[in-house]
C-alpha cells in the first residue's frame, strides 16, 4: 500500500494555479478559502501542485493583511488529528499570495509570474481556475484580462467559475451571456448555483440512479401526487434591499436553486448518470417540456417591514411603494408523458415561520385501512403517507437527509458516505414520526462551495448552468416576472404571525391564497402616499379592507377580483352567483370583465340584480340594459344563467298583486344555497343609499324579507332592490365608489356607526363573509 501511494505521488500530473478574485470579500471569508483549502486537503499527495492567488483590487499591502484576516479561520475535518492540520495549514498559506489586479499589465505580470514559477520548479502547467467572487458588473473587464493577458500556454486548460447573479431577465442573461462567450469558450466557463453542492441536492440524480429498480414504476405521473420544492428563509432583507430590490425571491431562489432542483428530480434519467453531457442534455430537455407560466400561476406576498426598509436604506420618499415579492409559490407543469398533470410546488420566502429546505415527492394514495391507526403495525401500512424527501437542510433536522417512507421501498445509499440516521426521540417530520422513514444523513456534512469547489477541479460541468440551461431557465421565468411586475403582493406580518394567511391551494392549473386578503395598511405612520406615486394601495375603510386606486387600475382591480372570487367558487361548489349593481360605474366595470379576463368561468356564473327601476327591461333607465349592453352580449353566460329581476310581469310593471319581490325571492332561494350570494357588487350613493335601499326609508333594512318594493325621496319610479340582510349574507360584498361627487358622502360615512335608517350603506356588513370597499382617489382623498 506504502508503494502505491507514494507512486502516485510521484506521478506528476502538472501544476494548478487557483486565483480567486474578490479573495478579502464575504463569500471569500465565509466559504471559498475554506473550499480551497478543503481542496488542498483532499488532493495533496495525487499528483498535482498548487498555487493559490487571492486577488483583489486593493493595494498589496492592505489586501495582504485583508487576506490573511481571511484565512485565519481555516478549519480541518473533525476527525483530522490536530498536529496534521497545523502542518498542512501552513503549507496552504504558503502557496497562498495576494496579488493587486487591476490592469491588463497586472494580468500580464501574474501568467509571468505563473509560468517562470512552474519552470523553476521542473514543473508542467496543468491549467489555471479563475473564481470571480465579485460583482458582476466587474465580469466583463476581468473576462477580458484573463482572455488577453492571462490565458495559459497550450495545452494546459482554463477554467473560470461565475457566481450569480447571471441577469435579470433573460434579455439581459443573453447579453450577459454573449459578452462571457466573447472570451471564453463554453467548457471553460462554470456557473455556480451553490445549490447544486448541497450534499442533499447533490444526492438527487445518485439516488435515483441508485434506486433505479425501485423508482422505475414509481416516478411518474401515475404515482405522483405532487412534488414540493421549498425553501424558507426566517432572516428578512434588512441590510441587502440594494440588492433584493432588484431582484426579489423568485429571481434570487426560484430562477436558479428551485429550478435546478426541479430539473433533477423530473428529468429523464440518463443511462449513465456518471455522463456529464447526458445529464445535461436530460436537464435542457425538461426545460423544454415546462408549462408556459400564467399570471395565474404563482402567489406573491412582501413582508410587512420590507417596504419601510428599502425607503430607509435606499433614501425613497415617503411615500415609495415597493412591488417586490419576498414570497413566493408558483406552481409548474411539466407536459411530457412522464410528468402530465403533476403539480410542482416551487416555493421560497423571507420572514417566514421557519428556516428550511426540502424536495418532497408525495406519492398517491389509493389504500383505505379499515382498522383504526392504532393498528397499522409499525409503520408499513399503507394508509400512511407515501414519500420520498431530500432534506436540504435546517428545519427540525438540522442536516441534509434522505428520507423514504418505509411503506415504499427501502433505499440504496452509498455507504461509505451516508449512514442511517438517529434522530431525537419524538421528532416528527411532515406529520410523522421519524421512525416512518428510512433515514439517513451524509457521514460528513460538508459545505457546498467545498464541493463545487472539487467538481470545478475535477471537470464535473454537470454540477454548474451553462449557458443554454441559464437562458432556458430565463426564458421559462421572464414572462411571469413580467406579468407580475405592476402587481401589488400580498403583505404578510413576518415569522409565526403569518398564521395561514400565505397558505394557498392549487386547482385548474391556478394557484390561489386560501384565505381572501385582509387587506392592511402598507404605508406607516407619517408617511401618507401620494396617489401619484402607484398604482394601487390597500388600507381600512370602516374596519373592512379599502382598496384606493385611480379609476381605471381600480376597476381593473375589482375586475380581477371578481374573477379570483369567480374560479374559487367554481372550484368550492361549482357555480359562481354574482349580484351586479346598476348605473355608471358598473359599465366601466362589466366591460373590464368583458375583456380580457380569459380565466373567467362564465359557463357557471350566473348573474342577478342587485336592484332595479320599475321599467321595462328595454328601457334605457333599466339597469338591466346595462348588463344587456355591456356585458351579455361579450361573455358566454348561458341565458338560464342571467336572472333579471321581475319589474313587469302580465304587462305590467311592479304591480303588487303580481308579487314580483316575492318571486325572485322564491328564485333566490332556488338557485342560491343558503340564499347567500358569491359576491354581491354595489355602489354608494351621495345620500348614503345602497342598492335600492334609501334613507329614512324602512324598506329592507331588516326582517325576513330577501327582496322588497322601495321607492326613492326625490325619483318618480318605484324600484325592487335586495334587502339588507339579504345582502349581510354573501360571501364577499364589494362596494364600489367613484367620483369627487362621492367625497363628502365617504368622509361622513367613515366616521358613522352603524345606523342603516340614516345611512342604508352603514348596515352594510356581511355577517360571515368579507366586505371590501373599492374606492378612486377622488372619493376617497378628494
Ligand atoms: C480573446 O483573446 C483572443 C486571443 O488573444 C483574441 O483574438 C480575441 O479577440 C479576444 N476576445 C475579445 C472579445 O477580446
Ligand atoms: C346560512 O346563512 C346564515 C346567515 O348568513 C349563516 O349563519 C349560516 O352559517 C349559513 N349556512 C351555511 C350552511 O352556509
Amino acid at each position: 500500500m506504502a508503494v502505491l501511494g507514494c507512486l502516485q505521488a510521484q506521478e506528476p500530473q502538472g501544476h494548478v494555479s487557483i486565483i480567486l478574485l474578490g479573495a478579502t470579500g464575504d463569500l471569500a471569508k465565509k466559504y471559498l478559502w475554506q473550499g480551497l483549502f478543503q481542496l488542498y486537503l483532499d488532493e495533496v499527495g495525487k499528483g498535482h501542485s498548487f498555487s493559490f492567488h487571492g486577488a483583489a483590487l486593493t493595494d498589496p499591502q492592505k489586501g495582504q493583511q485583508l487576506m490573511a484576516k481571511a484565512l485565519e479561520t481555516l478549519s480541518c475535518p473533525a476527525d483530522m488529528v490536530p498536529s496534521h492540520c497545523a502542518e498542512r495549514k501552513d503549507q496552504f498559506l504558503q502557496l497562498s499570495q495576494y496579488r493587486q489586479l487591476k490592469t491588463a499589465a497586472d494580468y500580464s505580470a501574474l501568467s509571468r509570474d505563473i509560468e517562470a514559477h512552474v519552470q523553476h520548479k521542473g514543473l508542467r502547467e496543468a491549467g489555471r481556475i479563475f473564481y470571480f467572487s465579485v460583482p458582476p458588473f466587474a465580469y466583463a473587464d476581468i473576462a477580458r484580462n484573463i482572455n488577453s493577458s492571462c490565458r495559459p500556454g497550450p495545452g494546459a486548460w482554463l477554467r473560470v467559475a461565475l457566481e450569480k447573479p447571471f441577469g435579470q431577465d433573460y434579455r439581459s442573461a443573453q447579453e450577459l451571456a454573449t459578452e462571457l462567450g466573447s472570451f471564453f469558450q463554453e467548457e471553460e466557463m462554470y456557473r455556480v448555483d451553490h445549490y447544486l453542492g448541497k450534499q442533499a441536492v447533490a444526492q438527487i440524480l445518485p439516488f435515483r440512479d441508485q434506486n433505479r429498480q425501485a423508482l422505475d414504476r414509481l416516478w411518474d405521473r401515475h404515482h405522483v401526487e405532487r412534488v414540493e420544492i421549498v425553501m424558507k428563509e426566517t432572516v428578512d432583507a434588512e441590510g441587502r434591499t440594494s440588492f433584493y430590490e432588484e431582484y426579489g425571491v423568485i429571481r434570487d431562489v426560484l430562477q436558479n436553486h428551485l429550478t435546478e432542483i426541479l430539473t433533477l428530480v423530473a428529468m429523464e434519467l440518463p443511462r449513465q448518470v456518471s455522463s456529464v453531457e447526458a445529464v445535461l442534455q436530460h436537464k435542457l430537455q425538461t426545460f423544454q417540456a415546462l408549462r408556459v407560466l400564467q399570471r395565474t400561476s404563482a402567489v406573491v406576498g412582501q413582508y410587512q417591514a420590507y417596504g419601510e426598509q428599502v425607503r430607509r436604506e435606499l433614501q425613497k420618499p415617503g411615500s415609495f411603494q415597493s412591488l417586490t415579492p419576498t414570497f413566493a409559490g408558483v406552481l409548474v407543469y411539466i407536459d411530457n408523458p412522464r410528468w402530465e398533470g403533476v403539480p410542482f410546488i416551487l416555493l421560497s420566502g423571507k420572514a417566514l415561520d421557519e428556516r428550511v429546505g426540502y424536495v418532497r415527492v408525495l406519492f398517491r394514495n389509493q389504500a383505505h385501512c379499515v382498522q383504526s391507526e392504532t393498528h397499522w403495525a409499525a409503520s408499513r401500512s399503507q394508509c400512511l403517507p407515501r414519500q420520498v424527501i431530500f432534506y436540504i437542510g435546517h428545519g427540525a433536522l438540522g442536516s441534509p437527509a434522505v428520507l423514504v417512507s418505509r411503506n415504499l421501498f427501502s433505499p440504496s445509499l452509498p455507504s461509505e458516505s451516508w449512514q442511517e440516521l438517529q434522530g431525537q426521540p419524538g421528532l416528527r417530520l411532515f406529520g410523522r414520526p421519524l421512525s416512518d422513514f428510512y433515514a439517513y444523513r451524509p457521514v460528513k456534512e460538508l459545505d457546498a462551495y467545498s464541493i463545487l469547489i472539487s467538481h470545478l477541479f475535477h471537470h464535473r460541468k454537470d454540477s454548474f448552468i451553462t449557458t443554454e440551461n441559464l437562458l432556458a431557465s430565463w426564458l421559462f421565468w421572464t414572462p411571469l416576472l413580467d406579468s407580475l411586475a405592476h402587481e401589488a403582493p400580498r403583505v404578510y406580518p413576518g415569522g409565526a404571525e403569518n398564521g395561514h394567511l400565505l397558505d394557498f391551494e392549487f386547482s385548474g392549473g391556478q394557484l390561489s391564497f386560501s384565505q381572501q386578503q385582509p387587506e392592511q395598511l402598507v404605508p406607516g405612520p407619517g408617511s401618507a402616499p401620494m396617489p401619484s406615486d402607484f398604482q394601487v394601495f390597500r388600507s381600512k375603510y370602516r374596519d373592512s379592507p379599502l382598496i384606493s386606486a385611480w379609476p381605471d387600475e381600480l376597476i381593473s382591480k375589482l375586475a380581477s377580483d371578481i374573477e379570483a372570487s369567480a374560479v374559487r367558487a367554481v372550484q368550492r361548489s361549482g357555480e359562481f352567483h354574482l349580484a351586479l349593481s346598476g348605473g355608471s360605474s358598473p359599465i366601466a366595470l362589466f366591460q373590464q370583465l368583458a375583456h380580457g379576463h380569459y380565466s373567467f368561468p362564465w359557463a357557471h356564473t350566473h348573474l342577478w340584480l342587485v336592484d332595479e327601476r320599475c321599467v321595462p327591461l328595454s328601457d334605457p333607465e333599466s339597469n338591466f340594459q346595462g348588463l344587456q349592453v355591456h356585458l351579455l352580449p361579450r361573455v358566454r353566460v348561458p341565458h338560464y344563467n342571467v336572472h333579471p329581476m321581475p319589474v313587469q310581469l302580465r304587462r305590467r310593471l311592479c304591480a303588487e298583486e303580481d308579487q314580483g319581490a316575492q318571486l325572485y325571492a322564491a328564485e333566490i332561494s332556488a338557485l342560491v344555497t343558503n340564499s347567500s350570494f358569491d359576491l354581491v357588487v354595489l355602489g354608494m350613493g351621495i345620500d348614503g343609499h345602497t342598492a335600492s335601499l334609501f334613507p329614512q326609508s324602512p324598506a329592507g333594512l331588516d326582517g325576513e324579507q330577501l327582496v322588497v318594493m322601495t321607492r326613492s325621496p326625490s325619483q318618480p319610479h318605484d324600484r325592487m332592490s335586495l334587502s339588507l340582510p339579504l345582502i349581510n349574507r354573501a360571501k364577499r360584498v364589494a362596494v364600489l365608489v367613484m367620483g369627487k361627487m362621492k367625497r363628502e358622502i365617504t368622509l361622513l360615512v367613515s366616521r358613522v356607526g352603524r345606523e342603516p335608517r340614516k345611512w342604508p350603506i352603514s348596515g352594510v356588513l356581511p355577517s360571515s363573509g368579507q366586505l371590501v370597499w373599492y374606492m378612486d382617489y377622488e372619493a376617497f382623498l378628494g
